[in-house]
C-alpha cells in the first residue's frame, strides 16, 4: 500500500479501532433510515425495548459461530431461508408452522447431497424492516413515503399510513418473541421429528420427470432414518430435535441497538434479538453507520456482496468487521445475478483469498435475478436462481474453495410469486396468490424441489 495511502486504509478501523459503544454508529453517516415526526416517542418505545428480555441467548449465539466456523472449514452446510418481509399479520400458528416444516425438509434433503449436518438460519422472527430504492413512491398521482417494513409504517397506500410509527417498534418485538416461542416449543416438542419423511408434500413432482428421482431420495432417508433408530449407538430422541437459529437485516439500527446486551462488565457486546444479522447491498459503505455498529457486535454476521462491490474495498471492510480473523464471524452471501456471476465471482474469492480472511461462502441467488414480466409484475425465474447456485457451486470449486451456503426467499405456502419449476408456474399464474409485500419467494414445492437439486449437485460434487 506504500505511502500513497488510500484515505480508506488511514481510517482503517482495524489498525487504530476507535472506542466502540452500541451507539457509536449514532455518529456515522447513514441510509435506509425512516424519519420519526415524534423523537421523543421513538426514544420512549427503544428506552421499552431496552427494558425487555433478550430473544435468544448467548450460549446459542455462540453455538451458531462454532457451526458456521464448521461450515467454514468444510464440514457442515449453511441453508439460510425465509422470508423477504415478514409481516405482523403472519404471526399465525399455520405461517410459523409451515416456515418450520419447509426449512427442515429442505435441509434434510440437503444433508443427505452433502452427507454432512446442515446449519438451518431462519430469515424470521424479526425481519422486519426493508431497505428500499427510493424513499418515496407515486400511488394514484399521490407521492407517499415507501412502506419500509411492518416495524416502520404501514403498507396501507396512504400518508398515515406510511407515517413512521415508534409503536411498531414494539410490536415487531412481540411479533418476534411470539414467533420465537412458537418456533421452540415445536422443536422440542417434537415437531422436528424426521420419522415420518411419508408426511413430505410431493405432490409436484407428479408432473416432474425427476419423479422417480426424488422418490428415491425420500425412501433412502426414510431408510437411512429408520436404520439409525433401531442401532443402539444412536439415541433416538437426538433424531426428534434439532438446532434451529434465527436472523434478520441489520437495518434499523436503533431497533438492533435496544437489543444489543453485555452481560457482564468489560464482556463482548451481543445482539440478542437474533442469532444471527446480516448487512445489506445497500448499506455496507466502509465508513458508515451499519459496519461502525456491527463491527461491535460478538454474534456471527453476513454481509451480502451485490455486482457494484469492489474486491478489495470488500476486503478491507471484512478486516474491519473482523480483526482477529475469527472464523464463523463472517459470512459472506453474494448475489451477483446469474448473468453476472462469471463475472463477478471469481475477483471477489480472489480478493478474499489475496488477504487471507476465513469467510464462509454463501450463495444469495434471488436479489440479482428479479425481473418484471410484460405486465409489470415483480417475479423471479426458477431457472436463473439455479442458474447461479450451479455457477456459484463451481466456480468456488474451480478456484480451491466450497460452497457452504445457500440463501433464499421462500415461504412455506402455495403463493405464485416465483415462475418455472416442476409445477410449471408461468407468468398467467402470477396473479393467483401472489401474496409478499415485498420480493417474490419460491412457494414450497419451489423450495423442495430447489433443496432436491441442490442435493443431487452436491452428490455429484462428491464423487
Ligand atoms: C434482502 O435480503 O431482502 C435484501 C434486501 O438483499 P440485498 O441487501 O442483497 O439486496
Ligand atoms: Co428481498
Amino acid at each position: 500500500m506504500g505511502d500513497h495511502a488510500d484515505p480508506n486504509v488511514e481510517q482503517a478501523p482495524w489498525i487504530h479501532p476507535a472506542p466502540w459503544s452500541p451507539s457509536t454508529w449514532r455518529a456515522k453517516p447513514i441510509k435506509q433510515q425512516p424519519h420519526y415526526e415524534d423523537a421523543k416517542a421513538l426514544g420512549a418505545a427503544l428506552d421499552t425495548i431496552r427494558g425487555y428480555p433478550p430473544l435468544v441467548f448467548v450460549g446459542e449465539v455462540d453455538n451458531l459461530r462454532r457451526q458456521l466456523a464448521d461450515a467454514a472449514a468444510g464440514e457442515r452446510f449453511l441453508l439460510q431461508g425465509g422470508d423477504c418481509a415478514e409481516r405482523f399479520q403472519d404471526c399465525t400458528p399455520e405461517t410459523i408452522t409451515s416456515k418450520l416444516k419447509i426449512l427442515l425438509q429442505m435441509s434434510v434433503v440437503l444433508a443427505y447431497g452433502a452427507r454432512q449436518p446442515v446449519v438451518r438460519v431462519g430469515r424470521i422472527a424479526g425481519q422486519y424492516a426493508k431497505p428500499r430504492s427510493a424513499d418515496t413512491e407515486v400511488i394514484e398521482g399521490v407521492t407517499l413515503p415507501v412502506f419500509r417494513g411492518d416495524n416502520i409504517n404501514s403498507f396501507e397506500p396512504d400518508a398515515a399510513g406510511r407515517k413512521a410509527d415508534p409503536n411498531r417498534l414494539l410490536q415487531s418485538y412481540y411479533a418476534a418473541s411470539m414467533t420465537l416461542n412458537y418456533l421452540r416449543a415445536m422443536i422440542t416438542g417434537g415437531f422436528a421429528d424426521l420419522h415420518h419423511p411419508q408426511n413430505w408434500d410431493l405432490s409436484f413432482v407428479g408432473k416432474s420427470t425427476q419423479r422417480q428421482r426424488y422418490g428415491q431420495v425420500v425412501a433412502n432417508i426414510q431408510d437411512a432414518v429408520a436404520f439409525m433408530s433401531s442401532f443402539g449407538g444412536i439415541r433416538e430422541e437426538r433424531l426428534g430435535s434439532v438446532d434451529f437459529f434465527t436472523s434478520h437485516e441489520g437495518l434499523l439500527l436503533g431497533f438492533e441497538e435496544a437489543m444489543t446486551r453485555q452481560l457482564s462488565a468489560g464482556g463482548r457486546h451481543y445482539n440478542l434479538g437474533a442469532h444471527m444479522l446480516w448487512i445489506g447491498d445497500r448499506t455496507r459503505e466502509i465508513n458508515g453507520a451499519h459496519i461502525e455498529y456491527f463491527r461491535g457486535i460478538a454474534n456471527p454476521i453476513g454481509i451480502k456482496w451485490g455486482p457494484s462491490a469492489d474486491p478489495e474495498e470488500m476486503a478491507l471492510l471484512l478486516k474491519a468487521l473482523n480483526p482477529s480473523n475469527e472464523a464463523g464471524r463472517i459470512t459472506i452471501i453474494t448475489r451477483f445475478g446469474e448473468g453476472k456471476v462469471e463475472a463477478c465471482l471469481p475477483p471477489a474469492v480472489a480478493a478474499v483469498q489475496r488477504h487471507g480472511l476465513k469467510v464462509l461462502w454463501s450463495s444469495d441467488p434471488m436479489h440479482g435475478n428479479i425481473i418484471k414480466t410484460k405486465d409489470g409484475i415483480k417475479t423471479r425465474d426458477f431457472d436463473a436462481i439455479l442458474g447461479e447456485l450451479r455457477a456459484c457451486f463451481s466456480i468456488h470449486r474451480t478456484l480451491g474453495g466450497r460452497l457452504g451456503g445457500v440463501h433464499f426467499e421462500m415461504t412455506g405456502e402455495d403463493v405464485t410469486e416465483c415462475i418455472g419449476g416442476a409445477a410449471g408456474l408461468g407468468e398467467s399464474d402470477l396473479t393467483r396468490n401472489y401474496e409478499t409485500f415485498c420480493d417474490p419467494r419460491l412457494n414450497y414445492s419451489q423450495a423442495l424441489e430447489m433443496a432436491f437439486v441442490i442435493s443431487g449437485i452436491m452428490r455429484g460434487e462428491r464423487a
